[in-house]
């Protein structure tokens, strides 16, 4: 983050929980070089905890109910439908807890960025720490990449390895976890705002800023 950002990128963070990862974006982008702005928080439930952080930081928030959406596809053009009116050009997924479908990717290739908790392609999934502790792995962590048709899949933007300590349960090890996802995930975001990933097939690479 080295040069002032007066055009800052539109973004819209997709939750379904508690929203940590919301925070973090939050935080980060409080201060003005970061270089995107969160133009809406879109949910598909209502009454989660990350909708309050969203209001309480003073930002626009929109439920999408996947219980009253026909199919994936209705409510993926729905999402979609609701981050083109503010403008968004990322969609960042921060613990949505809903698989997108094609019709989203194809209306934001390479524009929607998703945090998994385990180094992919290990442990995709909605169970990625529990099954990591169950294998007996010794080293975890985070991966965050570009999502596409396939569930925790697209080309991998950033990994952080997390060690697993003796004695750790899923508890102890999501937080450690969680905590790398909040340091990465906003610089991950700032990057694309700045336009220095550069996507070849599954292969991204970050150009350095002059
Ligand atoms: C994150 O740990 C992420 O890896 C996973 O869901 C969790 C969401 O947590 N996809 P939060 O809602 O950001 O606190």
């Amino acid at each position: 983050m080295a040069d002032p950002h007066d055009a800052r990128l539109p973004i819209a963070v997709l939750v379904s929980g508690s929203g940590s990862n919301l925070q973090a974006i939050i935080d980060a982008s409080s201060d003005p070089l970061y270089a995107a702005e969160i133009a809406v928080v879109i949910s598909d439930r209502p009454d989660v905890f990350a909708l309050r952080r969203a209001g309480d930081a003073g930002i626009p928030t929109a439920v999408v109910d996947w219980r009253s959406a026909t199919d994936r596809a209705s409510f993926s053009a729905a999402v979609c439908d609701v981050a083109d009116a503010h403008g968004a050009g990322l969609l960042v997924l921060a613990g949505f807890m809903r698989i997108l479908a094609p019709n989203a990717i194809a209306r934001f290739p390479n524009r929607i960025v998703n945090t998994h908790p385990a180094l992919l392609p290990a442990f995709p999934g909605a169970h990625a720490v529990p099954e990591a502790i169950a294998h007996g792995v010794k080293i975890t962590g985070v991966t965050i990449h570009f999502v596409d048709e396939e569930v925790d899949h697209g080309p991998i933007i950033l990994q952080v390895p997390v060690a697993v300590e003796d004695g750790d349960d899923e508890v102890t090890l999501q937080k450690r976890i969680q905590a790398v996802e909040h340091e990465v995930y906003p610089v991950v975001i700032d990057a694309f705002a700045r336009g220095r990933l550069r996507v070849d097939g599954r292969s991204v690479t970050w150009k350095e800023m002059l």
